[in-house]
C-alpha cells in the first residue's frame, strides 16, 4: 500500500499502542482570518495548547496594534470552553521599527518576528526585499530577545526550486547567525539535510520547526499518478533522502528540533487550479500525523520531547499541564470539509483526504 506517497510503510495497525503526553503545542500554524479562521480554528484548539500563528494576513500583522486584534479576532471564535492561547507574531518588513519591537516585546503576547523574504511564499509581497535593510531591527530584537522565525528560502528565480532552502542558508542565514550571536532564530519548517546540519552544527541559539508532512512525504507525492496540488506546500516536498534525515532530526531528542505543522489551509479551488497555491492542511490531525511518523521511525517515546518540551525551552516559556492520550487506532480522514457552515462557497482538501491516519486522541485531562 501507497498509503504515505511512497512504498515502505512500516506501521503494523494492529499493533496496540496507547501514549499519554503533556499536551503539544504547535510552533508554526496558518489561522487566517474570518469565516477561514472559523472552519479551523477548532481542530488546533482541540489538539494544541497553544500556537504561533503565522502573520502572513492577506494584510499582513505588521505592527503591535493589528497582533493585539488579530489575537481579539481569534479568542472571539474560539470553542466554548477552550483554554487554547494564540501566540501571535509580527510580519518584518524593510521598514518594521525598532520601537515597534520594544512594545511588541513589552506586550507579552507578541513571541517572535516573521522574515519572509519578498516573494517566497503565500502572502509574502510585503516581506523582506534585503535582510540588511533590517539589520537595525534585528539588533533591538536580540536586545530585547525576540526570536526571529524564518522562512529559509531564497527567491532568485534563477535558483532551482528544490535547492531554495541549501542555498538560503548559505547566502543568507550563515551571515545572520555570525552577525547576531545572541539572537534566537528558527529556521521554519526545515526541509533539507543541508537544514538539519546546518542547525545541528549551529550555537543553542538556532532552532527548527519540522512539519509532519514532510516527516511523512517525498516529492514523489506531487506527482503520484498526476499532479496532485494537495502535495504541493512551501518549502516543495523533497526527495527521500532528505525526509530520512528529518525524521532522523525530530527523532534524534535534540531540542533544536521540535514541533510546528505548517498547517496552511487554502479553499479547494485556490489549489485545484492552473496556479495552485502552496500549502497543506494538517490541523485536522495535527498531533496524530507526528505520532504516525514516530511510531514508524520506532521512536514513539521520544513525540512528547519534540511536542511538548522543546519548542517551550526555547521560547523561554513553561511546557503544558494538562495531557492528551493517543491510541493506535487508524481511522479515516473525510474526503473533504465544507466551509459552508463558516461562510464560504468552497471545500477544503485535508491532508489524507480519504485516506487513513494511524492514531486518534482518545483523552485531553488533567
Ligand atoms: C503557507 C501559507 O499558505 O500561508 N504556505 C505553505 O505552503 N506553507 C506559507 C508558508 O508557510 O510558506
Ligand atoms: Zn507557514
Amino acid at each position: 500500500m501507497h498509503l504515505l506517497g511512497r512504498p515502505g510503510i512500516q506501521i503494523k495497525w494492529s499493533d496496540s499502542v496507547r501514549l499519554t503526553l503533556i499536551q503539544p503545542d504547535d510552533w508554526h500554524v496558518h489561522l487566517r482570518d474570518g469565516a477561514m479562521l472559523r472552519a479551523v480554528l477548532p481542530d488546533t484548539a482541540r489538539r494544541f495548547a497553544r500556537a504561533i500563528v503565522m502573520p502572513n494576513l492577506k494584510s499582513p500583522v505588521r505592527t503591535v496594534a493589528e497582533a493585539c486584534a488579530y489575537r481579539e479576532r481569534i479568542l472571539a471564535v474560539l470553542p466554548d470552553g477552550s483554554a487554547f492561547r494564540p501566540l501571535m507574531t509580527l510580519y518584518l518588513t524593510d521598514n518594521t521599527a525598532t520601537t515597534e519591537i520594544e512594545d511588541a516585546k513589552a506586550s507579552g503576547f507578541i513571541h517572535g518576528v516573521k522574515y519572509y523574504p519578498a516573494g517566497a511564499t503565500t502572502h509574502s509581497d510585503l516581506g523582506v526585499t534585503d535582510i540588511e535593510r533590517c539589520y537595525d531591527t534585528l539588533a533591538a530584537m536580540e536586545a530585547v530577545g525576540l526570536p526571529l522565525l524564518v522562512h529559509g528560502e531564497i527567491t532568485d528565480p534563477s535558483v532551482d526550486i528544490f535547492d531554495r532552502e541549501a542555498v538560503f542558508i548559505d547566502r543568507v542565514l550563515a551571515r545572520l547567525v555570525a552577525r547576531f550571536p545572541r539572537l534566537k532564530i528558527v529556521l521554519e519548517h526545515v526541509t533539507t539535510g543541508e537544514g538539519v546540519a546546518f542547525v545541528k552544527a549551529a550555537p543553542a541559539t538556532i532552532a527548527a520547526t519540522l512539519t509532519a508532512h514532510h516527516l511523512l512525504l517525498n516529492r514523489n507525492a506531487m506527482f503520484r499518478g498526476g499532479l496532485r496540488p494537495h502535495a504541493y506546500c512551501l518549502p516543495v516536498l523533497k526527495r527521500e533522502r532528505h525526509r530520512e534525515a528529518l525524521v532522523a532530526a525530530a527523532i534524534s531528542g535534540s531540542p533544536k528540533f521540535f514541533l510546528g505543522t505548517d498547517s496552511a489551509p487554502h479553499a479547494r479551488h485556490t489549489k485545484e487550479a492552473a496556479c495552485g497555491c502552496a500549502g497543506l492542511y494538517t490541523a485536522h490531525a495535527g498531533i496524530e500525523l507526528y505520532a504516525e511518523a514516530f511510531q514508524e521511525a520506532g521512536a514513539i517515546e521520544r513525540l512528547e520531547g519534540f511536542a511538548s518540551l522543546h519548542g517551550p525551552a526555547f521560547y523561554g516559556l513553561a511546557p503544558n499541564r494538562k495531557r492528551i492520550t493517543l491510541v493506535l487506532e487508524p481511522w479515516v480522514v473525510p474526503a473533504e470539509i465544507d466551509l459552508a457552515p463558516s461562510g464560504i462557497a468552497d471545500s477544503l482538501i485535508p491532508f489524507r483526504a480519504g485516506e487513513r491516519v494511524g492514531f486518534r486522541i482518545i483523552a485531553t485531562g488533567p
